[in-house]
């Protein structure tokens, strides 16, 4: 006969089929040190309310450090007919400490606030590992920057050539992203500050124990203001998948573009060989295997997160067995993120730039054809003219297949009277560079402090 946490009521077990479907503990297993956590501060809120004496408080934290003692070394795990981590713990205790002072740890408490709060528990210290793996991407971009300031590259819109840019000023718009991203967790962090347990299974505790304590005890600063909302709300779990989603996002960013990048038609970087991956039957290839999972494995994040908000989506109050699918979509993504995060990094700090063919592209596609406007403007010509005058030097040569910078003193004068020699002198990659010199802007000495900001930025993430 199956033991259940509800016999009284039962004549008998659970069928065979629902324990398989009900079943949790292969994946909230690792949620198992939270519970203990958790168990521990309940039982000195129950001894502080006069419902656990001294003896009975000692035997249920020595029975319950011998459990964790055991959960760590791989001693105890759950058994075939545990349904949840909760369930296994219980058992676990009641065999070490014995029935009578096992069985008095359930009291004013329900599975409900335990798990609201074992997932936040869970999720901010990943919050924190997850942070540091992001930041480890972070660095490595900014080494890349830093190596190869003031190499210039061809700045794309709609992926065609637009103005020159610093492969720098490029590398570091990709930082400030993720940086962004990191700055979420640590955003996130502030609202799931805050511990639901002493809520019960929904309406709170009438046993006289201190949720504020319980709260302090486990790491937050506060416990819940409404118990339904406590047990019920999982918007903290969704939004956690949200910024692992869209750190996964910004990753497959910088990943499209190492695939772009790769080709024999840009040329810009080599990967690094432990870094990349080879083809069974195509003894040349080179594959960027590493940016392309970070591709796919953003589509499974963005699933995680959708199947996440589905589950959630007009759910009423308060507890539902549904929110027991709350967990899985969410650590899958913190286990994807784990091990994509680091092979990213290694990929990003071994890869080599041809510094030599980008610095050779930055100008092709006619990408300093605005310099020619801008420096019309700065002439007193009205911006519509000199976009119309710009314009017509692009044509001039495009049919003459010639560069902007090879129309001559006449060539200029015949496009319009406003194109003095003096043109020219944007009409270099440094100069045009140097021209864009306002905060923000991919001038080199804007890049350098840009570059100091970042670093500074991941100083005090
Ligand atoms: N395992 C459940 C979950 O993950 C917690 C147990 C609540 N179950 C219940 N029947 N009230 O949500």
């Amino acid at each position: 006969e199956k033991l259940s946490l509800w016999g009284g009521r039962f004549a008998g077990g659970p069928a065979d089929a629902l324990a398989a479907l009900s079943k949790s503990t292969h994946f909230d297993w690792r949620l198992a040190p939270h519970d203990i956590a958790g168990s521990r501060a309940h039982a000195q809120v129950l001894a502080a309310a006069g419902l656990l004496d001294d003896v009975s408080l000692a035997a249920m934290l020595a029975g319950l450090d011998e459990l964790e003692a055991d959960v760590i070394s791989g001693a105890f795990t759950p058994a075939e007919d545990d349904e949840d981590v909760h369930t296994a713990l219980e058992r676990g205790l009641i065999e070490r400490a014995g029935a009578d002072v096992g069985g008095r740890l359930r009291a004013g408490r329900s599975r409900n606030d335990q798990i609201a709060t074992l997932f936040r528990m869970y999720l901010r210290e990943q919050a924190q590992h997850l942070s540091g793996r992001v930041l480890d991407v972070v660095d490595a971009l900014l080494a890349q920057a830093d190596r190869h300031l003031g190499v210039a590259m061809p700045g794309r819109t709609h992926l065609q050539h637009a103005q020159p840019v610093l492969l720098s000023h490029h590398l570091l718009a990709h930082v400030w992203a993720l940086l962004r991203d990191v700055e979420r967790f640590a955003d996130w962090d502030r609202r799931a500050d805050h511990s639901p347990y002493g809520s019960g299974a929904l309406a709170g505790s009438s046993l006289g124990l201190d949720p504020e304590k319980v709260a302090a005890n486990l790491g937050f600063s506060r416990s819940v203001e409404n118990s339904i909302d406590g047990t019920a709300s999982r918007d903290f779990a969704a939004e956690f998948a949200f910024v692992c989603a869209m750190t996964a996002i910004d990753i497959s960013r910088i990943a499209e573009e190492v695939v772009l990048w790769a080709t024999k038609e840009f040329g810009f970087i080599r990967l690094d060989d432990a870094y990349s991956t080879g083809s069974s039957i195509m003894p040349q290839k080179k594959n960027p295997d590493i940016a392309e999972l970070a591709r796919g494995k953003a589509g499974r994040l963005v699933g995680d997160l959708t199947g996440l908000l589905t589950t959630l989506k007009s759910l009423p109050l308060a507890y539902n067995r549904d929110l027991q699918e709350d967990k899985e979509p969410v650590f899958d993504a913190i286990d994807t993120l784990y091990v994509l995060l680091p092979a990213f990094a290694g990929m990003i700090a071994t890869m080599t730039f041809d510094t030599e063919r980008l610095e050779s592209l930055a100008p092709q596609g006619f990408s300093l054809a605005t310099d020619i406007a801008e420096w019309l403007v700065r002439q007193g010509v009205a911006f519509r003219i000199a976009h119309e005058v710009a314009g017509a030097c692009v044509r001039e040569c495009e049919t003459r297949r010639i560069e902007l910078w090879d129309l001559g003193d006449t060539d200029l004068a015949d496009i319009s009277p406003h194109l003095t020699p003096g043109v020219r002198e944007v009409l270099s990659v440094p100069g045009s560079l140097a021209s864009r010199d306002a905060k923000g802007g991919t001038a080199p000495v804007r890049v350098a402090e840009q570059l100091i900001a970042a670093k500074n930025a991941v100083a005090q993430a």
